[in-house]
């Protein structure tokens, strides 16, 4: 290998691959023309390492435990930034100034009213549909009123933006059996969402501990609800569609769904009278089926800077609330018994963010089911900036190779007359 250029001989024949080094000196081979010169595609189930774009939005080092959006660090966002400031720093690249950022405000707040459809639409479906089903069914029912969502628009990136807390608050409260609060135009983002989703103003202490959640999960490179995004977007589907599609696929109780799944957990720990060394036990048996939600992480082996983060801000909520929970007690003990156990050291595997907020959100009183809701409410400015990337780089649609394993050509023998 060069700098430039790797080599690689198969079937005799020698290819030579250029080498792509990004600005944190990180390395890749572009097999962009390996097929067509050699006859071989590259195999990598989950991807594990294949890199699907290049990408100007996040960095993240997981040996190192590094997480910045446009080169600011997480920490620093997460201390003195908003949400919105970060919502408008991954989409355009630059934090805005006081102007910029009050014009941004401004524009979300006169495009967060929701189709009129929307409370009939949720109304409609069955009763007990997962918050997650809802939120993504009244996603992508925008696209019946916004029309063009395929075109990279300002008016498109607003709209889905301004409308989509109101569309959790309003998903959260059908699922509760609630009546909807109305919009208040006048309130921040993440005030409005909560006065629409408890029907009361929230306190400055929760504004803030939401707020940060909200910046702690607004990016995180290629995972798997943003690579869906990018990829349904990349058929040239509406952003309505292709959001939708990223609520989906965030769901799942191993990637956002474990926020939920964290605190399920941790009740049926308590309920099964809080040993956790019975519950570390089961996790390492690998026949038992059981995995401990909320560790492990697919790229950070030393720990999620998210979780260190979020463990400060849930103490802190806690004391302020006054809430004494014995899952935070569990909680500290599971986290203690994977520090120091040699299944968990010799894998890698640390709390992840979702450890933590689900702890924070069941304090705030949000219902558990709705917890991935909340993280797809964060997710939201990095899914819409990468399908804006997505689009401003041309990407080709996303069509990935496989290596047949199936039955060779047979003879067809009908069985029956027809
Ligand atoms: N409990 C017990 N064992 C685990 C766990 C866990 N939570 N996570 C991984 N392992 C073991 C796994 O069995 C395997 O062991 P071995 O090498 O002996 O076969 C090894 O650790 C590597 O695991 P993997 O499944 O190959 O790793 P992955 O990179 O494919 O999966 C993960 C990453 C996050 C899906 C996985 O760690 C997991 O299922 N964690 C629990 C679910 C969770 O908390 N997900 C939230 C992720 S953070 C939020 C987000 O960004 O989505």
């Amino acid at each position: 290998m060069s700098a430039e250029k790797v080599s690689i001989t198969l079937n005799g024949k020698t290819s030579e691959l250029p080498v792509l080094v990004g600005t944190e000196n990180e390395y890749a081979i572009n097999i962009d023309k390996l097929r067509e010169e050699t006859g071989f595609v590259t195999l990598d189930f989950g991807y594990k390492n294949t890199g699907a774009t290049t990408s100007k939005i996040t960095f993240l080092d997981g040996e190192e435990g590094i997480l910045r959006y446009r080169g600011y660090d997480i920490s620093d966002l997460a201390e003195k930034s908003n949400f919105t400031e970060v919502a408008y720093l991954l989409l355009y690249g630059e934090l805005p100034t006081a102007a910029q950022l009050a014009d941004f405000n401004q524009k979300l707040k006169d495009a967060s009213d929701v189709p009129a459809e929307t409370g009939a639409i949720l109304k409609a479906m069955p009763k007990g549909t997962h918050p997650m089903a809802q939120l993504a069914a009244v996603t992508v029912a925008l696209s019946g009123v916004f029309g063009d969502g395929a075109k990279l628009s300002e008016e498109n990136i607003i709209n889905i933006l301004a409308k989509f807390p109101v569309l959790v608050a309003m998903v959260i409260r059908n699922s509760q059996g609630l009546d909807f609060i109305p919009n208040d135009k006048n309130a921040d983002y993440v005030s409005n969402f909560l006065q629409m989703t408890f029907g009361k103003p929230a306190s400055a202490v929760l504004v803030d501990a939401m707020d940060k959640l909200l910046i702690l999960h607004a990016d995180h490179e290629q995972n798997c609800s943003t690579s869906t995004v990018r990829i349904v977007g990349s058929s040239n589907a509406n952003i309505y569609a292709s959001i939708s599609a990223g609520i989906s696929a965030l769901w799942g109780p191993l990637h956002g769904g474990a926020n939920q799944a964290v605190l399920e957990q941790l009740e049926a720990i308590e309920k099964d009278g809080g040993d956790t060394a019975k519950f570390v036990a089961m996790a390492k048996d690998k026949n038992s089926g059981f995995r401990l939600m909320g560790f492990g992480h697919r790229v950070y082996k030393n720990f999620d800077p998210r979780a260190r983060i979020i463990k400060k801000s849930c103490d802190e909520v806690l004391n302020d609330l006054g809430v004494k929970d014995k899952k935070l007690t569990i909680a500290t003990e599971l986290e203690q018994a994977a520090l120091h156990d040699e299944y968990f050291v010799t894998r890698k595997l640390y709390p992840n963010v979702d450890f933590y907020s689900g702890i924070i959100y069941k304090a705030m009183e949000f219902p558990t089911d709705t917890f991935t809701t909340l993280f797809a409410l964060g997710r939201l400015p990095g899914w819409v900036a990468q399908w804006k990337e997505m689009k401003e780089n041309k990407e080709p649609i996303g069509r990935p190779r496989q290596i047949y394993t199936g039955a060779t050509l047979r003879p067809y023998v009908a069985v029956s007359e027809r």
